[in-house]
């Protein structure tokens, strides 16, 4: 079978050993393999490379994409996908295999329903993919904002200040929850709770209570759904009276080589999406749920949004 594979949206730590997966997998059936460039504009533009083996030696432990990525607005034009469609027509490709996000899904949905033989493959750091407990970049992501917590930790406490860490994840808590969990974070902003006036109430009350335990610094981590890191620290220090300063960490989280995690999530999604697509699927993403490698039908990957986990909320409200 002669499998292409594209990595679109913002990239993830673990996307080039993604495609290493499907490269090799495909390779091993005696396919061929095909790597399209920058994500559905090269797919649009006819734009791409032959995989061998040897194009994917030493790239498992590479953040970024070998391939490149964009977010290519175009696509969402019909007439773009049909091109898109004829180039795989015409390279005789059986199936592709999108790695991306949410609106990488969106992309590949759209191509299924122009005939195309597609599987997905989800990678954000944002983990607010629908269909998988877990999305390839996502524990790197929250390792890296574990290491900057803790750097700021340092300064935080010699200083006796507040710190205000803006994470990414968009609309999706998910990076400011469990780092801010596994950081040991005094307070998470989350955007269930937008930072308003109440928030802040709130803030200052737990640096209040801080202050009568004796502990003489507070970190919140402020997912970018929930609000800005900026007036969110001016705020806390017109209420409180006490030096805050923020810290927005920004596309750092994007970067670095991937967790163990995220490698060996990218090797099980990238071989089983080509067992799919050989097995005649199309139209689905496959995640990873409860371990397990499961199908996932790709209109519901990103119409269906991903809620936070309540137990996990319940435990952060235990522990801050
Ligand atoms: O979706 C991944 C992500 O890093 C989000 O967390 C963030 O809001 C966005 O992409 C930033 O996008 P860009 O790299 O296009 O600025």
């Amino acid at each position: 079978m002669n499998i292409a594979v594209l990595t679109s949206g913002g990239d993830s730590p673990g996307m080039n050993a993604a495609i290493r997966a499907v490269t090799r997998a495909a390779l091993s059936e005696h396919g061929r393999a095909y790597g399209f460039l920058e994500g559905f504009r090269g797919l649009s533009e006819n734009d791409y490379t032959a995989l061998r083996h040897e194009s994917v030696s030493e790239t498992i432990d590479r953040g970024g994409t070998i391939l490149r990525t964009s977010r290519y607005n175009d696509f969402k034009d019909p007439r773009v996908q049909a091109r898109a469609a004829e180039n795989l027509k015409s390279l005789n490709i059986d199936a592709l295999i999108v790695v991306g996000g949410n609106g990488s899904m969106q992309g590949a949905e759209a191509l299924a329903r122009q005939g195309v033989s597609v599987i997905g493959i989800p990678a954000s750091i944002d983990n607010d993919v629908n269909g998988s407990d877990f999305s390839i970049g996502f524990d790197t992501a929250v390792n890296t904002v574990l290491e900057n917590l803790s750097r700021l930790r340092d300064t935080a406490s010699a200083h006796e200040r507040i710190f205000v860490v803006e994470v990414m994840g968009r609309e999706c808590g998910a990076i400011a929850l469990n780092a801010g969990m596994a950081g040991g974070a005094d307070h998470i902003c989350l955007p269930e709770t937008p930072v308003d006036e109440r928030q802040i109430t709130l803030i200052s009350a737990v640096v209040e209570e801080r202050i009568r335990q004796g502990k003489t610094h507070t970190l919140i981590i402020l997912a970018e759904g929930s609000g800005s890191a900026e007036p969110t620290a001016k705020a806390i220090m017109d209420r409180t009276g006490r030096d805050t300063r923020f810290s927005v960490l920004g596309h750092i989280q994007r970067g670095g080589s991937p967790s163990a995690q995220d490698r060996l999530l990218a090797c099980r999604l990238g071989v089983a999406a080509v067992e799919s697509a050989e097995a005649g699927k199309s139209g689905v993403m496959i995640g990873l749920v409860g371990n397990r490698t499961v199908e996932t039908p790709l209109a519901e990957t990103y119409s269906v949004r991903v809620q936070t986990d309540p137990e996990l909320l319940r435990l952060a409200s235990i522990l801050s």
